[in-house]
């Protein structure tokens, strides 16, 4: 009390103290746990990856196969959680169906809410991980009006996931190892990124003792903001309306430096980083590659191409410190994969889960928490008196 300071945004406050996450943003680096994230990317497992999160070390042969088989237990969705899918419209979006799903979470799993029971924290852990890329494979089917697919465990997290999205029933569905492999790094490249709006949304929801299926089901609407994980769609957007207006990259970058309507360059810019996302240089190595794998070729990406060499070379970008961040080439690879515009920030969430949960563990295994309750600085009216409302 006393003193308040005003800090927009919280570009200056940090909230907590962490041992997940390190971000040097004008070296350009990211390490998770200490370990370097291009690493991760060419060595680990999404899973293996979200064990490291979680329990802070990179896992043994036993332990990394009993946490997999953990979650493989876990991965159907009870029969009248399915009911939920057709409760929303036709034309939903996938994000808001993903984290209502994940809400009702704690309506069909009362055994493990309690954030300070370490069995509990544990289930849901193996639950949300396993659960929601079923609930994500259902969103779009729903969205596409196909039916549901069963969860098939014999196969790996990021298969099962494929399979579920682009298989049918009682029809073979081979998944393609190139595309599965690149989807787990994208979700490697996810996995956590310290303190951003969405994780922060998350530990500010659980720093009121809020369960963890609630905390995260507020982080994925968090995500769905265009300028957090919706970024990711809008990037797919701007590059088809430049596409549609004649693929005039010079007119775009223009618009956005006249800040015409609040046009901005989406794809581009961030908080922390103010050098190249290391994650966007890893993201748009393997966009070439998975093009080239799956022998498709997409002009958006020789537009996104120019457009990158435009806004480099452009004293606005350049004096405002603005480099592509991981949204602006991974749409095209979830593109040339087959996913529609509107599933990309839902591959988002699937990937940064495993943050959400090391970051929510951490807060509430933190003796210094306390619950989450900024200040502010009133600038309303002073006292006045009531008026009734025939004198107004
Ligand atoms: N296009 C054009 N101008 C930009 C952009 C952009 N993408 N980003 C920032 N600027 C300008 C901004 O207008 C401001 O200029 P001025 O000083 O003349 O007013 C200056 O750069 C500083 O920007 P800011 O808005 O103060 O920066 P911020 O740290 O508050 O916002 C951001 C960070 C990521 C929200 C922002 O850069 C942005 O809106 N980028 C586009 C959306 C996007 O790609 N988001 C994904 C972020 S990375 C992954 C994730 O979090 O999901």
């Amino acid at each position: 009390t006393g003193l308040v300071t005003y800090d927009p945004g919280f570009a200056n406050t940090a909230s907590c103290s962490s041992e997940i996450t390190y971000i040097d943003g004008d070296a350009g680096i990211l390490r998770y746990r200490g370990y370097p994230i291009d690493q991760l990317a060419e060595h680990s497992t999404f899973l293996e990856t979200s064990y490291l999160l979680i329990h802070g070390e990179l896992p043994t042969t036993d332990q990394l196969a009993s946490f997999e088989n953990n979650i493989r237990r876990h991965t159907l969705l009870h029969e009248d959680l399915k009911n939920f899918f057709d409760g929303f419209p036709s034309d939903a979006h996938p994000m808001p169906v993903l984290s209502s799903a994940v809400s009702a979470l704690s309506t069909f799993y009362q055994d493990s809410l309690d954030p300070f029971s370490q069995h509990d924290v544990e289930l849901s852990t193996y639950r949300l991980l396993a659960k929601l890329p079923t609930i994500a494979a259902y969103a779009y089917k729903k969205s596409v009006g196909q039916p549901f697919l069963y969860p098939d465990n014999s196969l790996g997290l990021v298969e099962n996931f494929l399979r579920m999205t682009f298989g049918f029933p009682a029809e073979p569905y081979e998944v393609d190892p190139t595309l599965a492999k690149a989807l787990d790094r994208l979700f490697i490249l996810h996995a956590d990124h310290e303190q951003n709006c969405s994780t922060s949304t998350v530990r500010l929801v659980g720093s009121s003792q809020a369960n963890l299926f609630a905390s995260v089901s507020a982080g994925i609407n968090a995500l769905f903001g265009p300028l957090h994980g919706g970024a990711n769609q809008s990037v797919l957007e701007m590059l088809e309306g430049i596409r549609a207006a004649g693929g005039d990259v010079g007119e775009f970058v223009t618009k956005v430096k006249n800040k015409e309507a609040g046009v901005k360059l989406m794809g581009f810019g961030h908080r922390v980083y103010k050098n190249y996302d290391p994650r966007a240089a890893i993201v748009k190595k393997s966009a070439d590659e998975v093009l080239e794998a799956l022998g498709k070729r997409d002009d958006l990406l020789d537009i996104a191409i120019e457009l990158e060499q435009h806004a480099l070379a452009d004293d606005y970008f350049v004096e405002r410190k603005l480099y592509p961040n991981v949204d602006f080439y991974t749409g095209l690879i979830y593109r040339a994969m087959g996913f529609p515009t509107r599933m990309f920030t839902v591959l988002f969430a699937i990937g940064r889960l495993p943050g959400w949960i090391a970051q929510w563990n951490e807060m509430i295994n933190d003796k210094s928490t306390r619950i989450g309750r900024p200040r502010q600085l009133y600038i309303g009216a002073g006292e006045r008196d009531y008026v009734e409302v025939e004198k107004r």
